[in-house]
């Protein structure tokens, strides 16, 4: 007796596991795409979102222009260093690039570059801008410097933008003038 029920369960077990029917069992679907001009999702077109290329929606403002990322790292210090800076030595331009300097900069670089920000008063690991080492950084090695950060110094692209970056950079290239 025992042994007809084990052999019942094992029968109705092989019968309904197999792969496709515990995964899927019949539903509404199956009886609706016996008729064939009704649409459903079995048969509708697939959408595959990484195979496709999403422009951005029309009046869209990209945030970096096009410029391709160039992270502080010894492989792109060629490309960094050809990077030219489109930003004019106007006064206009040095005024935007004191204004993000305040903000952004004298923290930790100081007022006039030499380092005497009230950050550095605490942590000690900030650099001097008006070192010869800086300045013979290239504009577009400073400039990759804001945008990207290296090494200890984390990036500032996202609250210096763009051009600004670059009246930032002549900013500088003022401060390392007026030290000498
Ligand atoms: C929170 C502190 C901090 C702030 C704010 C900061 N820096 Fe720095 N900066 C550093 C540190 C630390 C380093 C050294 C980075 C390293 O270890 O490579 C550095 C390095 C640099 C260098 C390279 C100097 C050299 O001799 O190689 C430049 C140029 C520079 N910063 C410019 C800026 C500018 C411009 C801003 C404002 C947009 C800015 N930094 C904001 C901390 C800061």
């Amino acid at each position: 007796m025992r042994r007809s029920w084990l052999a019942l369960v094992l029968v109705l077990l092989a019968a309904g596991c197999s792969r496709d029917s515990w995964q899927r069992s019949p539903g509404p679907d199956d009886a609706v795409k016996l008729v064939p001009w009704f649409a459903f999702m079995e048969k509708g077109p697939a959408i595959q979102p990484y195979k496709m290329n999403r422009m951005p929606a029309e009046g869209a403002v990209p945030i970096d222009g096009m410029e391709p990322p160039l992270p502080v790292l010894p492989e792109n210090f060629a490309a960094i260093d050809q990077l030219r800076n489109p930003a004019l030595l106007t006064a206009e331009s040095l005024d935007t690039g004191k204004k993000y300097y305040d903000i952004f900069c004298v923290p930790c670089h100081g007022e006039t570059g030499a380092a005497d920000g009230p950050v550095n008063a605490v942590m000690y690991i900030v650099p001097s801008l008006l070192t010869d080492r800086a300045n013979d950084l290239s504009d577009g090695m400073i400039y990759s410097i804001i945008r990207h950060g290296r090494g200890a110094m984390r990036p500032y692209g996202e609250g210096v933008r763009g051009i600004d970056r670059w009246h930032v950079v002549n900013y500088v290239r003022q401060l390392q003038g007026a030290s000498q």
